[in-house]
Order: structure tokens, then C-alpha cells, then sequence
């Protein structure tokens, strides 16, 4: 548990034993007591569902939210039912009611000042063109084992070469790691030798695909164009893509770079109907740091992201707050703690660190200092 959700989580029962105090000494009415209890009941839930949100998807998360609202509303109802008894006039319930809620609505603002962000925490490793099959399935086997020591609300996702995809999907089977392929076709079938397409990778078990990562911009050509029929390729078949953006060394030094992930979001992202792009990760992979051992700051990082983040806003509105924004480029478990402390940073497309399992998952460590 983190050392904020500690320090609430001990206020809140603090509160509730100091008010089981008072009340056995006969200092706190019972509906003081019901009101408390409401409150801590509250923190708790919100402390434990922090965790757990990070795990959920679709309509368990809606859920959840719901139980987030509903759940103290109902821990109030005894207090209020027990004053209005005793308040039998219209105008005296209604203050009463009023000030419930408003006596109950302050301490959560006290305990719960800023509503956390609940954005799902990404760990994703990019193995690129390495591993023969069987080592492959070594390393994935080798995550999964050693995941439990890590903190559940970390999402970890493994993207292995397309000759590993079966092996490790069966040696992942039982874990919570999932998988993502590292690019698909534009096509959705046909002639197209030497291709792979999203029908046949969804059709394996992977929930993911990278598109747009810089070496495919770079070293195959892939533009705007492609890029958006990829896209639409993962959508049809149920995939999540994490689409990738990030300006090279010369656009960094000229200052062009929020300009450049601004057009590779605007030119692909902003095509996307709403319900896909809720289910749309970004990456933002600065090329200058990606396998060189130079990592962006985390203020660097911090800075893009939040501009990512507005982009985006423009277009989808809160919706946008919702967005993972992974960051990628020498990502590794000493410098990860520092980058994921940042607001707008929620997890990391992990390259060279991702092939060695302890380093990969002690990346998603970083997210419980
Ligand atoms: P490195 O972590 O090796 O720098 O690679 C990052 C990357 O390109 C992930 O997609």
C-alpha cells in the first residue's frame, strides 16, 4: 500500500476508534457515531478500490464507480434515519438532511481532498526482434513466476515477435500478463506476402498491438495513412492498440517536438470514434532516448505528457483523462520510480529492460515507491 493511502487508511480508523471512545463514554450521540463510521467506511473503500481499479475493465469499472458513490450514501442513511426520528417537522429533516450531507461531504473533502488518478498502470515490454521462440517462452514464464511480488494494480503486457505469440500466450495461461502483438496489417486479408493481420493475432489470444512505434515510422515507411488503417484493423478485431508517438534528436534540439506528436496524434488519434478511443493507449517514445541509454527527465516526460493529455482533451474531452500515456526510451528499474511519480506518466513501453524478466517487473515496482 502506498504511504498516502496508509496515512488515510489510519485516520480513518483512528477516527472511528476515537469515536467509539466518546460514544462508550457517553460524549457522542449515536448518529455522531453512524456518521464517522460512514466516513471511515468510505476512506477504506476508496483506499482498498484504488488497488483494485487498476485491474478492472469495461463494465466491472463503471460498477465500481458506482459502489464508489453508493456505498457512503448508504453507510449515511442510519445517521440520517436516526435524526429525522427525531425530528418530526418537514423544514427541521430538511436542515437535518442538509447537514448530514454537508457534514459528511467536508470530512471526505478533509480525508479525500483531490479525487486520485485512476488511470490504469501499464508496465508493457517491447521485445522487438529479439529472443529465439524457446527463450521467449523461458522469459514469459519467468515473468509470470516471479508477478506476484509485484503490486496487482500494475497491468503488466508482454509484446513477444509474432513467431512467439503461441508459446507465449499457453506459458502465460493462468497469470494476469497479457499480450500484445508489435504491429499488424493495414489489410484486413488476402494477398499480402510476408504479412500478419489482426484477425489472426486476436484469433491467438493477444488483447494488444503497438502500432505506430518509430522504428516502423523509420525503417518500413509507415505514414499517417497506414497508420490509420492499422487501426481500424485492431478496433475490428477487438484489439487495444498503444499507438506510438515521438520526435527524433534533430526536432528535439530545433524545439519541434510538441508540434510533432501533436500532428501524430491529431493526423491518427483524432480519427477514432469515441468507444475507440477509450480503449486507445498512447506511447510517447522519444527516438533520441530509445535504446541510446539517454532517458528524457521525468519533468521532460512530465512535460509532453501533459501536452499529449491536452491534445487529446481538445478532442475527447474528460475522456481524456482516462488515457494511459506510457512513456519509452531506456525505461529501466532505477530511473522508473522517478518517471511514474510523475501526473501525466501511467507506465512505460519497456524495450532492452523487458528481456530480462527481474528488470521488467521491477519496472513495475516503480509505481509502489
Ligand atoms: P528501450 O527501452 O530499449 O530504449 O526501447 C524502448 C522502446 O522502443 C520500446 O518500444
Amino acid at each position: 500500500m502506498k504511504r498516502r493511502e496508509c496515512i488515510r487508511t489510519a485516520v480513518a480508523g483512528g477516527m472511528l476508534l476515537l469515536a467509539l471512545v466518546l460514544r462508550l463514554c457517553g460524549l457522542l450521540p449515536l448518529w455522531g457515531l453512524f456518521l464517522v463510521a460512514a466516513a471511515a467506511l468510505g476512506t477504506l473503500w476508496l483506499a482498498l478500490g484504488y488497488r483494485v481499479w487498476h485491474r478492472l475493465r469495461g463494465k466491472a469499472q463503471q460498477w465500481f464507480l458506482f459502489w464508489n458513490y453508493a456505498l457512503p450514501v448508504l453507510a449515511a442513511l442510519p445517521t440520517l434515519a436516526l435524526v429525522l426520528d427525531r425530528a418530526p417537522r418537514i423544514d427541521e429533516r430538511l436542515l437535518v438532511a442538509t447537514l448530514t450531507g454537508a457534514v459528511l461531504a467536508a470530512i471526505y473533502y478533509l480525508i479525500y481532498p483531490k479525487p486520485k488518478n485512476m488511470r490504469k498502470k501499464i508496465v508493457a515490454g517491447n521485445w522487438k526482434m529479439n529472443t529465439l521462440p524457446t527463450e521467449g517462452i523461458e522469459l514469459a514464464r519467468n515473468v509470470a513466476a516471479g508477478r506476484n511480488e509485484g503490486c496487482s494494480c500494475v497491468n503488466f503486457i508482454v509484446c513477444p515477435p509474432f513467431t512467439h505469440l503461441c508459446g507465449v500466450i499457453d506459458a502465460l495461461r493462468g497469470s494476469d500478463i497479457e499480450v500484445g502483438a508489435q504491429n499488424c496489417a493495414a489489410e484486413e486479408k488476402g494477398a499480402y506476402t510476408g504479412e500478419v493481420s489482426a484477425a489472426m493475432i486476436a484469433a491467438l489470444g493477444c488483447r494488444y498491438v503497438i502500432l505506430g512505434h518509430s522504428e516502423r515510422r523509420q525503417y518500413y515507411g509507415e505514414t499517417s495513412e497506414t497508420l490509420n488503417r492499422k487501426m481500424a484493423q485492431a478496433f475490428a478485431n477487438d484489439l487495444q492498440p498503444i499507438y506510438c508517438v515521438g520526435e527524433n534528436l534533430e526536432e528535439r534540439e530545433a524545439g519541434r517536438h510538441f508540434d510533432v506528436v501533436k500532428r501524430q496524434i491529431e493526423e491518427v488519434v483524432y480519427n477514432l470514434t469515441p468507444e475507440q478511443f477509450a480503449r486507445t493507449t498512447i506511447a510517447y517514445e522519444p527516438v533520441w532516448a530509445i535504446g541510446t541509454g539517454k532517458t528524457a527527465t521525468a519533468d521532460q516526460a512530465q512535460e509532453i505528457h501533459a501536452h499529449i493529455r491536452s491534445i487529446l482533451r481538445k478532442q475527447f474531452r474528460e475522456a481524456a483523462e482516462q488515457t494511459p500515456i506510457l512513456y519509452g526510451g531506456s525505461c529501466k528499474p532505477s530511473n522508473a520510480a522517478e518517471l511514474f511519480a510523475k501526473e501525466d506518466v501511467d507506465g512505460g513501453l519497456i524495450g532492452g529492460a523487458a528481456l530480462k524478466a527481474e528488470d521488467f517487473l521491477a519496472i513495475g515496482k516503480g509505481f509502489e515507491k
